[in-house]
């Protein structure tokens, strides 16, 4: 279980027992007064990497260089979208850039030392061994240190919730050899082509996909026992559409029946419109042994509390605690204007049975 690698002594629990006879909004109003005072956000603007240019070039950590394509002009049309939402303030066009959040997560969670997750990725790295390869088209040349999956180690599937077209965590944590299965979301085709094809030109090629070209990789390679291969997939998952069951093609089609073993979102909540349907979406979507990170930028601090009432509300009817990460374990970018949280599913007290 996912639980066992995860650090408590970084967290904070959000979802305390109706016995204790909290109001869960004051411990909510509390949390939310704590982070607004202690980590001050900077002037981080709307929270665009660069709300101008085309491409970007992030190197995230000694092993991730990324060319990430956007598009600035779609981004500022609202006109683009066949099926926006008028109900959505967003109009639905945010996922064309790519947002400051993502790349500061992966930094935290693949490097550094006091982060809660470290050992969710680089599961039990004593027993794995390095391995060498070269980065994309050998255009760079620099090796990239991965750490190679040991036989036994479990190896986990993840679903990333809006992930607008950069695939930063889809072309990062997507390729780790603890990683079996990486599906990234969002919800307009456009959007989905254009994260297809920053994933497709920013991994090296150790992937397979059902839904995206990728380079064939014998069978033997790709099944020998520590091979450390992963999936990636992109799919449509829309928080708003209830039209259809959403998880199907994820659970049912993609992860063999199966609910993911965790669930990661980076900067998904700015209007509070959408706040109840990612909610249900993200909790649709945890099973018995599912876990969640959560990242945002710390905009609007009324917005912020009401999205954690309502994770917190939403999450205790469906069992799923809510904690935080305290500000001591996120790295020295994370708490300038930045908070993450974790969800997982309460343990069942058995002897109350
Ligand atoms: C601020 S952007 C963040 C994108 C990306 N995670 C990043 O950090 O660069 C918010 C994302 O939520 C997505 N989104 C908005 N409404 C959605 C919906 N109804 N269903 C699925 N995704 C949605 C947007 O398309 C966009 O990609």
């Amino acid at each position: 279980m996912l639980k066992d690698y995860i650090d408590y002594s970084g967290l904070a629990c959000l979802s305390l027992p109706q016995e204790v006879g909290h109001d869960i909004s004051d411990v909510v109003a509390n949390h939310i007064m704590d982070l607004y005072s202690s980590n001050q956000p900077e002037d981080l603007g709307l929270g665009f990497i660069s709300p101008r240019e085309k491409q970007l070039h992030l190197a995230l950590g000694p092993d991730f260089e990324l060319e990430i394509d956007q598009s600035p002009s779609l981004l500022a049309s609202s006109s683009s979208n066949s099926n926006s939402n008028p109900r959505n303030p967003s109009n639905s066009t945010t996922g064309f850039v790519c947002w400051k959040t993502s790349p500061l997560l992966v930094q935290w969670l693949l490097y550094s030392e006091i982060c809660p997750f470290k050992t969710l990725f680089f599961l039990r790295p004593e027993k794995a061994k390095l391995k060498s390869v070269k980065s994309r088209q050998n255009r760079k040349a620099t090796n990239t240190k991965f750490i190679d999956v040991s036989l036994d180690q479990p190896r986990i599937t993840i679903v990333e919730l809006g992930s607008g077209v950069s695939g930063i965590l889809g072309s990062t944590i997507g390729t780790l050899p603890s990683t079996l299965h990486f599906i990234a979301t969002d919800h307009q085709q456009s959007i989905l082509k254009l994260l297809r094809s920053n994933i497709q030109q920013n991994v090296t090629g150790r992937y397979t996909s059902t839904t995206m070209e990728t380079k064939v990789i014998p069978e033997k390679a790709r099944s020998a026992p520590g091979s450390g291969v992963s999936a990636i997939d992109v799919v449509e998952y829309d928080w708003e559409d209830d039209s259809v069951d959403p998880v199907h093609e994820i659970k049912d089609t993609l992860l063999q029946g199966q609910f993911p073993d965790l669930i990661m979102a980076c900067d998904t909540i700015y209007n509070e419109y959408l706040i109840p349907f990612f909610t249900d979406s993200l909790l649709r979507l945890m099973g018995g042994t599912t876990v969640a990170i959560l990242a945002l930028q710390l905009r609007d601090s009324d917005m912020v509390e009401a999205f954690v009432n309502c994770l917190v509300e939403k999450g205790g009817e469906a069992g799923v605690e809510v904690y935080y990460v305290k500000d001591e374990f996120l790295s020295d970018e994370l708490k300038r204007g930045f908070v993450v949280y974790y969800l997982e599913r309460k343990e069942v007290d058995q002897d109350a049975l």
